[in-house]
C-alpha cells in the first residue's frame, strides 16, 4: 500500500500502488473542476516523496511547464509505491 499524506492536519490515506490520487485528494479538501488536467484547479504541491508519484502527463507539462518543480495537478497522478506528502 501506497500513503498519501497531508501536510498540515497530518491527515493519512492509503492507497493501493497505482491508485490516481483524484478521489483521496477530493475527500481532503482538494478542488476539483475540469478533473481533465485542463483548468489547474485541481494544483497540489508535493513536500515530500515525488518520486513516488508518476510522471507527469502531457497536460501536466502543458500547464506547469515541462520538467516543473514541486507542482502537481491531483487529477491526473498516480501514486507508484510509498509515502508522498502533499499540500495543497
Ligand atoms: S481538475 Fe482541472 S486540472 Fe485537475
Amino acid at each position: 500500500m501506497a500513503k498519501l499524506i497531508f501536510d498540515g492536519n497530518e491527515e493519512e490515506i492509503e492507497l493501493p500502488d497505482g491508485s490516481a490520487i483524484a478521489e483521496a485528494c477530493e475527500e481532503a479538501g482538494v478542488p476539483f473542476a475540469c478533473t481533465e488536467g485542463v483548468c489547474g484547479t485541481c494544483v497540489i504541491e508535493v513536500k515530500e516523496g515525488k518520486e513516488n508519484l508518476s510522471n507527469p502527463t502531457q497536460e501536466e507539462e502543458d500547464f506547469l511547464g515541462a520538467g516543473s518543480c514541486d507542482e502537481r495537478l491531483a487529477c491526473q497522478c498516480r501514486i507508484k509505491q510509498g509515502n508522498v506528502r502533499i499540500t495543497f
